[in-house]
């Protein structure tokens, strides 16, 4: 059985007070949620050292946006994994399409950082998803197995032992349009389908999370599908009510 996992992305919000409220509200419902179902946030970097001290002690676990592909060096701006792993970080997201897009980051790239994650300990959580255009081209799989497949080349498939999938369409993010049900667990068995290719025990035991637009009235019934094992949730986790409500979802399927 694959535990739940609902994860919250920040993406670039937050300040030291609403940070210090949002973790601090956030501690007792992973807490409940503990055993049935697993809680994080993955935070600016500038924050992640905040986060430690405010939810080390809960099970509230906490994670990076990003990671760079390098340990140390002249790389200006860049958080490196074994930093983030010092600041008690277990998981960093990759390859979100915000980072894809605005920083034009190939499915090559995104797969080093996975690399770079993995081998310093922290899980990656890869993103994969289509945009609009792919999803009304009928091209979501294709994308989706492009977006993986550069993950297998270099990691090989064992890696996912150690990994999170989120599969993020493009335009449900922050768009208030969900993927419905129905979609999304489709998409989510022919991701494990296809991980089956290679390793049918792999795919069975991965995670593979929902975003996009996820909030406490879709969750729901997103996660009493089959394939879909908790979310990755932007908007709707910044706000303590919220996300909690969120949280509550995955516990009642877990
Ligand atoms: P959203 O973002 O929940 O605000 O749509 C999800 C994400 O981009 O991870």
């Amino acid at each position: 059985m694959r535990k739940p996992l609902v994860m919250g992305n920040w993406k670039l919000n937050g300040t030291k007070e609403s940070v210090t409220a949002l973790v601090n509200a956030l501690k007792a419902p992973a807490d409940k949620a503990a055993g049935k179902a697993e809680v994080a946030v993955c935070a600016p970097a500038v924050f992640i050292g905040m986060v430690e001290q405010l939810a080390t002690g809960s099970s509230l676990k906490w994670g990076s946006e990003d990671c760079d592909i390098h340990t140390q060096g002249a790389y200006t701006g860049e958080n490196s994994p074994v930093m983030l792993k010092e600041f008690g970080c277990t998981y960093a997201i990759v390859g979100h399409s915000e980072r894809r897009d605005y920083h034009k980051e190939s499915s090559e790239y995104v797969a080093q950082k996975y690399q770079a994650a993995q081998a310093n300990g922290l899980i990656p959580v890869l993103c994969v998803g289509e945009s609009e255009k792919e999803f009304e081209e009928k091209r979501t799989m294709d994308v989706i197995r492009s977006e993986l497949k550069a993950v297998i080349d270099l990691c090989g498939i064992q890696s996912f032992e150690k990994a999170v999938i989120a599969y993020e369409p493009i335009w449900a993010i922050g768009t208030g349009k969900t993927a419905t049900p129905e979609i999304a667990q489709s998409v989510h068995s022919e991701i494990r389908a296809y991980l089956a290719t290679f390793d049918a025990a792999v795919a069975e035991k991965v995670q593979i999370l929902y975003g996009g637009s996820c909030n406490a009235k879709t969750a729901p019934e997103l996660f009493a599908q089959k394939d879909i094992d908790g979310g990755l949730v932007g908007g709707a986790s910044l706000k303590a009510p919220d996300f909690t409500a969120i949280i509550e979802a995955a516990v009642a399927n877990a």
